[in-house]
């Protein structure tokens, strides 16, 4: 039986969620329940990184218990996904027993089976990424290029795990499938860095120094490196339960990101699984950055930072859900308040907004409140429905992260099309005309029909308006089961009631 199992990175809790945050927790959102409506069974899990050095740092600023200061962070990141509308299976914290004690199983097999070594070693540590640099991954001023901050000359004793020995497999694995990774460009910038052998990878930090972290478990004056511990959230999430859910899940794996943590995820992450005798994850989804308007990087002190529960606040979760998933592809996007709000009013109150409340309240008034039954579908009205099931059914089916811009244009081209096909039809018209009494039920009901698949499959990208839309026309709220469905003409039936029409998207000025 297929499945699919969709992850978000778990998000450091140092801070108040941001934008960031939000989107791909959204995408993921978006694209579970799209395979739901593929038929496909879907588990669907985000959370948060709650331990290493930079979460160290905030407990200890806070003055507060680490445990206290935890829940109340990872509720923020809990309630914004909550108030997202997104339908997590799972909400992980790095904190769970679960997932504490699958990893320190972990650290004990591989050092049992000989894969971790002690020893003493000098780099340049970068708080801010949670991770050692090389001298390459500096600006030309010896800054981290992520964080412009200088890394610290650190000497330690601590425990290494090895990775040049799968250097060799990570290749060939990398080179095995082309669906693997998308955009390509994140393969090849990775298959570039494979060229170099792998420094061996540091997973201890001395309790002396980072006391908040998973202790080793054959040597307790250490704890794991946040990555080691966090990167297995993976699999303690889909191994809470019985292992036979862990095999159906592990079996169909979907890692989406953004392009700041390939390096962990496609290289570290592959090598890590295959030491401890799993398979590696079947798809890695990059997408990239949102900056400010303009190109600016998003910043406190700019003021040009974009707080997903202010955009909720003004314009509607559905407004904030539909800017991203239309704007966000591979590459970078700019984002601020005014192109959301431009964006609101010409696609969604202007465009499908009003498509929907002229042609329902038109309908309602001259139909008697109900779905109307046509002798005949005109062929013209025929056409349109083809046209409409026919892509809908294309968007399903092929879905993905990368090309959701693109699928979001052919959402406007149907919304243009039904408009048009309305606005030349004059269904005002021929109601007043005897002559004409067929094609008007034709017409009228080719809308309502065309109206509820396109508000069915635009079902998990705006849920709450799609919602209300299929309400006014009598359908039902589409599961949150896996229902594999399918668009064709003529699935309303006449006579069904229409509901309480509202106005899905009011102007904002
Ligand atoms: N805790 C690690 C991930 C461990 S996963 C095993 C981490 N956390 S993070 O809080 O920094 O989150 C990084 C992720 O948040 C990105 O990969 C992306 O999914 C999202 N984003 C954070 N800022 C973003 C933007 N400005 N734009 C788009 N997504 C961004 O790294």
């Amino acid at each position: 039986m297929i499945s699919k199992y969709i992850t978000t990175p778990i998000y450091y809790v140092n801070g108040s969620p941001h934008i960031g945050h939000a989107h791909t927790t959204i995408m993921g959102d978006i694209l579970k329940r799209f395979s739901l409506m593929r038929g496909v069974p879907t588990y669907y899990s985000t959370g948060t990184d709650e331990h290493g050095q930079k979460i160290q740092q905030v407990i200890e600023q806070s003055g507060l218990p680490a445990d206290q200061f935890l829940a109340a962070q990872a509720k923020e990141f809990k309630d914004l996904f909550d108030r997202c509308n997104v339908a997590y299976d799972l909400f992980m914290r790095t904190t769970d027993t679960e997932h504490m004690t699958l990893v320190q199983g972990v650290l004990q097999d591989l050092y049992d089976r000989g894969m971790i070594e002690k020893k003493e070693y000098t780099g340049l540590y970068c708080v801010g990424c949670e991770q050692f640099k090389t001298t390459a991954e500096l600006d030309e001023l010896g800054r981290c290029k992520d964080h412009l901050t200088e890394p610290q000359k650190q000497t330690e004793t601590n425990y290494f795990f090895g990775l040049e020995q799968h250097r060799e497999w990570l290749v060939n694995w990398l080179k095995s499938s082309d669906d693997l990774i998308q955009p390509e460009s994140y393969r090849r910038e990775i298959l570039g860095m494979l060229k170099e052998p792998l420094e061996d990878l540091c997973i201890s930090r001395p309790k002396s120094r980072v006391w908040h972290g998973i202790e080793l478990p054959f040597d307790t004056n250490y704890v794991s490196y946040v990555w080691f511990d966090a990167l297995f959230n993976y699999v303690s999430n889909v191994r809470r339960g019985d292992a036979a859910d862990f095999d159906f899940w592990w079996s169909n794996a979907t890692h989406l990101m953004a392009k700041d943590i390939i390096k962990t995820h496609i290289i570290y992450w592959p090598i890590m699984l295959r030491a401890a005798g799993f398979e590696p994850p079947k798809h890695y989804r990059i997408h990239g950055y949102w900056v400010a308007e303009g190109g600016q990087k998003m910043s406190k002190s700019l003021g040009n930072v974009v707080d997903p529960n202010d955009v909720i606040d003004t314009f509607g979760v559905d407004a904030l859900r539909y800017y991203l998933t239309k704007n966000m592809g591979g590459s970078d996007a700019h984002i601020s308040k005014g192109l959301i709000e431009a964006t609101y009013n010409t696609d969604l109150a202007n465009n499908i907004g009003n498509l929907h409340s002229r042609v329902l309240k038109f309908v309602f008034k001259r139909c008697d409140g109900k779905t109307p039954e046509p002798a005949e579908i005109a062929e013209p009205d025929r056409e349109l429905q083809n046209y409409v099931a026919k892509t809908l059914d294309n968007i399903v089916n092929t879905v993905d992260l990368i090309t959701l811009p693109d699928t979001m244009k052919t959402f406007l081209q149907i919304a243009d099309r039904l408009n048009t096909h309305y606005n030349d039809a004059e269904p005002w018209k021929m109601v007043k005309d005897e002559s004409q009494q067929n094609r008007f039920l034709s017409v009228c009901y080719v809308m309502l029909d065309c109206l509820q698949m396109f508000f069915r499959a635009l079902h998990p990208i705006i849920p709450e308006a799609a919602e209300k839309a299929l309400v006014s026309i009598g359908i039902k709220t589409p599961s949150l089961e896996p229902v594999a469905v399918s668009f064709s003409p003529d699935t309303l039936e006449p006579g069904t009631p229409l509901g309480t029409i509202e106005n899905l998207f009011p102007r904002i000025d």
